[in-house]
């Protein structure tokens, strides 16, 4: 007994036993790990948000989804494509079971485009490959997303939050188009549903 006492620790101990210095001294040395990771990582949130990178997927602004189609921004002739005074373009829609309202959107190649979006029901999702746009549609608030289109062509807009049985069935497109003379002929235009 006496001689066992007199060793250190570790050479008493059988195997796979870990002498309880060592414990303390590898759990010390985890826990400042994980604090400087969660410092870490508090400083990159502070600083993406501060410098803009980072923010809300919408604006807060709510709305009464139960009569979207009787009065208000949502109702179905202010939909679609619409030219704004600065010549920039504003795009609304409507997310609902299973579908966007309106299927097809166009607008002019290298300009502001604003996207508006709106839910009648439940969550859905409003999501351009390639872009910048990709955020949740949810019932009472309106989405914003802002982007610019550089080249020409047509962007498959699928619903990427799931919305129910038709979810996979839900999808619409954006056709960028060349820039029109002064004026507006992008105004409220909708393209042919394919
Ligand atoms: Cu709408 Cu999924």
């Amino acid at each position: 007994m006496a001689e066992s006492t007199s060793n250190p620790p570790s050479s008493t101990l059988p195997d796979g036993i870990v002498p309880e210095e060592v414990v303390d001294r590898t759990e010390k040395r985890w826990t400042m790990i994980m604090a400087a990771m969660l410092a870490i990582m508090m400083v990159v949130v502070v600083a993406s948000g501060v410098l803009g990178a980072l923010h809300p997927a919408s604006n807060v602004e709510v709305i009464d989804p139960t009569t979207l189609h009787l009065h208000g921004e949502f109702v179905e002739s202010n939909l679609g494509t619409a030219v704004e005074p600065d010549g920039s373009v504003t795009v609304r829609i409507i997310a609902e079971q299973y579908e966007f309202v309106p299927r097809c959107v166009q607008v002019p190649v290298g300009t502001p485009v604003k996207f508006r979006i709106t839910s009648a029901d439940a969550i859905h999702g409003f999501l351009l490959p390639d872009t910048n746009v990709n955020t949740m549609v949810v019932p009472g608030f309106v989405a914003e997303v802002r982007t610019r289109f550089a080249k020409l062509g047509e962007y498959l807009m699928p619903c990427h939050e799931f919305c129910g049985l038709g979810h996979h069935a839900m999808w619409a497109h954006v056709r960028v188009v060349p820039q029109g003379p002064p004026g507006n002929p992008f105004e409220r235009v909708t393209c042919a549903t394919q």
